[in-house]
């Protein structure tokens, strides 16, 4: 009914709209009262996590994508090489896993089979296993060494929404945690970062504002046969959500690419009128900021429509946006937290509009327990 969905038409609405109660949520009580961070069960100790010298992050689908921008943050903050992979494809490499890799299992449901038998695998093979999960109790967790609990409440659409963002939120506090017990960061940096995540639910509630902007443009793309997303470091993953979030709601052909990539194959699928949603990193110190402009620069020449998620204040993206949605200013690595939101509105919009069931699209499972 309408009320279990909050007066909306979907229950994938009502969670995206509660995103930043439960970016809000996942961040609670994780600070101690000395200002370390404290997770929920972690059964590991601070010996055993120092020894740990590779993270293998394994996960499907949209888990898979957040598990890719742990793969930047971790690498980033603690120095520990990091593997992500499909957990679909993870036992049948004969991947090399020791007593000091941590094996991370991104499951919201807990239940996915394929991440099941890979933690499975690691665990015959003496690898620590942490899981971040949404759903308390459920098997992935039972069977991990450790676990951090997203917090988002349940999600009942099949396309994950609010339990990506909170995947998000749990894969920077591994990594802020990992850097405190491993001592790679200082103190007061790590809690620079708790704080600019504890802000994140404000930016999120003002990227929500521009739902009707979004809306506006889905209602143009209607019948649009394809769509590409573009992004770059952390805003990679997020395209590659925003094209699987298309096709699973809208059924329509949608691939991501990492900007750079486009050059070596992609640009020629870049015709006359071609939508591609693009990722614009935050302008900073290095030079992605600017070799993002180029490439949609390339692109727009080629006769795409270039619809643009850009921070407040870029103003050298505004000659080559035909639509221009704005973010607010965050660091790169957080960015993912409010650039895969209008990607969320836009499937679910243009997915309504073309009479599609958003909460139950065709030949999807919530949770996926088969292998
Ligand atoms: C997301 O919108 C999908 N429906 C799907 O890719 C999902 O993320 C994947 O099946 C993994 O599920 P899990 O997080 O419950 O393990």
């Amino acid at each position: 009914s309408a009320a279990e969905k909050d007066g909306h038409d979907w229950f994938m609405r009502k969670e995206i709209f509660e995103q930043p109660r439960a970016v809000a949520d996942s961040l609670l009580g994780r600070r101690n009262a000395a200002g370390r961070l404290q997770l929920d069960e972690v059964r590991l100790s601070d010996e055993e996590l120092r020894d740990i010298d590779k993270v293998i992050v394994i996960a499907c689908g949209t888990s898979f994508y957040a598990g890719m921008v742990a793969k930047y943050a971790i690498e980033h903050w603690c120095r520990i090489p990091v593997e992500v992979e499909l957990a679909s494809e993870f036992r049948y490499r004969d991947p090399i896993l020791t007593r000091e890799t941590l094996v991370v299992a991104i499951s919201q449901s807990g239940e996915t089979a394929d991440t099941l038998q890979a933690i499975r695998h690691a665990r015959t093979q003496r690898s620590k296993v942490l899981a971040i999960c949404n759903s308390n109790g459920s098997t992935i967790p039972r069977e991990s060494d450790a676990v951090i609990y997203t917090h988002a409440g349940p999600e009942i659409g099949v396309a994950s929404t609010k339990g990506f963002l909170t995947q998000l939120v749990a894969c920077y506090l591994l990594g802020l945690y990992l850097a405190q017990v491993k001592g790679t960061r200082y103190n007061d940096e790590i809690a620079q970062v708790v704080d600019q995540l504890e802000q994140m639910p404000a930016h999120i509630e003002t990227v929500l504002g521009q739902a009707d902007q979004v809306y506006a443009l889905a209602r143009e793309f209607v019948g649009t046969p394809s769509v590409l997303f573009l992004g770059r470091h952390a805003g990679y993953p997020v395209a590659l959500e925003g094209a699987l979030k298309l096709k699973e709601l809208a059924y329509i052909h949608a691939e991501g690419f990492a900007a750079g990539e486009l050059k070596h194959g992609p640009i020629a699928l870049v015709d006359d009128g071609l939508p591609i949603w693009c990722v614009v990193p935050p302008r900073g110190r290095d030079q992605l900021h600017e070799k993002m402009v180029s490439g949609i620069q390339e692109v727009r020449a080629r006769g795409a429509r270039t619809i643009c998620l850009a921070e407040e204040g870029d103003t050298a993206i505004e000659p080559y946006a035909d639509e221009l949605i704005r973010l607010p200013k965050v660091p790169v690595l957080l960015q993912p937290l409010v650039a895969a939101v209008p990607l969320q509105l836009f499937a679910c919009e243009l997915a309504t509009l073309m009479g599609h069931d958003v909460d139950m699209p065709r030949n999807l499972a919530k949770s996926v327990t088969v292998e």
